[in-house]
């Protein structure tokens, strides 16, 4: 079986890192052994290089300090080139992508909100402030501009539910780990359609 090779951005804890490994890494789909063949962290102090140690992931570490985005980013092409991903799976990676890494692969991203509410570095804290009734996550193809891609797929609760901060911030992650991972062989099949149909 053809081995379909996928890379995972993240920055910091990398909790929907590690649930995207365990939940994808040597799954069959659609007649391919989906295979995230690398994880990628640009923050060298991030606790989530401890969990992709602890899955046994081949971890690449690409600091964006003290380099322009491009410098940055043709680190980033240069250290993904030998995956050959089809697909990078942004999770928690907090650095803005530009058309200059884009145009070699597609990504997707996850966020705490209801996109196209709440775009952003404070989703989080903007969406508990906020008066609305109900909150939720969504994911998203990448796009040039932050947050705004064509979405995937979105999941949402009550805020009732989460009376304080850390309940709803509890309750996030948990819908972030149903989604993810659904949202991602999504992803792959609306993907493969239209490639079926080009
Ligand atoms: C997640 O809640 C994710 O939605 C958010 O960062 C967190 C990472 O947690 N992403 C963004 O805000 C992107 N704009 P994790 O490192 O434990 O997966």
């Amino acid at each position: 079986m053809r081995d379909f090779p996928l890379v995972i951005l993240f920055s910091g804890n990398g909790s929907n890192m590690q649930n995207l490994y365990e939940q994808l890494h040597h799954k069959e789909f659609m007649g391919l052994r989906l295979c995230v063949c690398a994880v990628l962290c640009n923050n060298e102090n991030a606790y989530g290089i401890t969990r992709a140690k602890a899955l046994g992931a081949r971890c690449l570490i690409i600091s964006h300090h003290h380099k322009t985005r491009h410098e940055f980013e043709t680190q980033l092409l240069q250290a993904l080139k030998p995956f050959a991903p089809k697909l990078c799976i942004l999770a928690g990676f907090m650095r803005i992508l530009s058309p200059h890494f884009l145009q070699h692969y597609p990504a997707i991203n996850i966020h705490p909100s209801l996109l196209p509410l709440f775009k952003g570095a404070h989703a989080l804290k903007e969406s508990f402030e906020s008066n609305m009734k109900i909150a939720g996550v969504s994911v998203h193809w990448v796009s040039v501009e932050l947050d705004s891609g064509a979405i995937i797929d979105q999941a949402a609760f009550h805020r009732e539910e989460t009376p304080t901060f850390e309940s709803f911030e509890q309750k996030i992650h948990a819908l972030e780990y149903e989604l993810y991972p659904r949202a991602v062989l999504q992803a792959l099949q609306q993907s493969f359609l239209k490639a079926d149909m080009e």
